[in-house]
């Protein structure tokens, strides 16, 4: 008997199983505004039979993007074009999540396949950082010092969260994900390679958390009671420093939770080019697992769950909630049909559209 392919219900929201597409930047946007390329390819994700999809790290401001390509949610041109994903998702049986995000001082760099580095600054296209101290991420590609942000700013930003957070309730979404994760902005704040400040927003463990929690707190009073709010977090970097990170990640978590929080996407804090992280499949369900036990929140996780069993055995043996599925959809979109096949369910076929399931159910190849 599957587990995966189990319902699952948080708040109002219940998704018809817990497969995940987690958020995928497709860097195919200009001046951060979807397009033909963005609807086809949720919709088309969609229509594999996935519970839930979460559109890519949208931008809270222009200069949030991390590359001229990335889609963004601060004006309503952009809304309008992300209501017609949306109702795609919805229409495909899925339920649409969007990530809201600021790059930080990986921000204004090219696109990945056009070097994944720092835009030259004497390019026009290139555009200042911010960061809550003036450290760059180095690793040789990213090299842009970043500017320390200022009270004002550290206002501002958790402000534009908020606007962005109203023009995703504006535009349907129904599952909201804060990008804390990755080494961007928020993760910034909270690791102790990025932060260095000496006022109340850094220094022990609960300065760094101060960006995090007023956030979270400022946009769990403008998103509805009745929807999921998820926060992704970088709860280790694998630089040595492993159990405190870890133990700080679960103690803020908890105070997310007390905030308001309902879901949390267990992922990489990526803040230092100096992490040995021991990649292979499903290798952060154990830490995934002691972070649902420790904080009592439903999570997530991806990096490897990309075979069938993997992800079933995650949902299985209470490691995950919902498993994310990143890549492997990006090889093939009707994954869950592969997943239902290879775990056994019964007309697997069903998990997607009818003009598809009933010739896939009819004929053998
Ligand atoms: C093309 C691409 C774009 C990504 N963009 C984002 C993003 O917008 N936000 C995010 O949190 N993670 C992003 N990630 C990370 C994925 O969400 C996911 O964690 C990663 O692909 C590992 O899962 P997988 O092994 O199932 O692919 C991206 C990954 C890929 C491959």
């Amino acid at each position: 008997m599957s587990k995966l392919f189990t319902p699952y219900k948080l708040k109002d929201i219940t998704l018809r199983n817990r497969i995940a597409v987690p958020p995928m930047c497709q860097y195919s946007a200009i001046d951060g505004v979807p397009n033909d390329w963005h609807l086809a390819h949720y919709t088309g994700l969609a229509r594999g039979g996935v519970g839930l999809l979460i559109v890519e790290a949208s931008g809270v401001s222009p200069e949030g993007r991390i590359t001229p390509g990335c889609l963004g949610i601060w004006n309503e041109k952009q809304a309008e074009e992300h209501k017609k994903i949306v109702k795609a998702i919805k229409k495909a049986g899925a339920v649409p999540g969007l990530q809201i995000a600021h790059a930080g001082r990986k921000a204004s760099a090219n696109l990945p396949w056009e070097g994944d580095d720092h835009i030259k600054d004497d390019d026009p296209r290139a555009w200042d950082t911010i960061s809550p101290s003036a450290l760059a991420f180095g690793g040789g590609n990213l090299p842009k010092v970043p500017r320390e942000m200022t009270h004002e700013d550290i206002g501002r930003i958790k402000k534009d969260f908020v606007s962005a957070t109203k023009r995703a309730i504006d535009a349907g979404y129904e599952w909201l994900e804060l990008h804390f994760a990755h080494g961007y902005l928020a993760q910034s704040f909270f690791s102790v390679h990025a932060n260095h400040r000496t006022d109340a927003y850094g220094g022990d463990a609960k300065g760094r958390g101060k960006f995090l929690l007023e956030t979270l707190e400022a946009v769990r009073k403008v998103w509805p009671e009745n929807l999921p709010l998820a926060i992704r977090f970088g709860v280790i970097e694998f630089d040595g420093r492993d159990e405190e990170t870890i133990k700080e990640a679960i103690a803020l978590s908890n105070q997310f939770r007390e905030g308001g929080l309902d879901f949390l996407n267990v992922s990489l804090g990526f803040s230092t080019p100096d992490a040995h992280i021991p990649w292979g499949p499903a290798f952060l369900a154990p830490i995934a697992k002691r972070v649902r036990k420790e904080t009592g929140l439903p999570v997530a996780s991806s990096w490897g769950f990309g075979k069938p069993d993997l992800a079933e055995n995650a949902v299985k043996n209470e490691e995950l909630d919902i498993v994310m599925i990143g890549r492997a959809h990006l090889a093939n979109p009707h994954w869950t049909y592969e997943a239902a096949q290879e775990l056994g369910i019964s007309k697997p076929s069903l998990v997607l559209p009818a003009p598809y399931a009933h010739w896939l159910a009819r004929y053998k190849l």
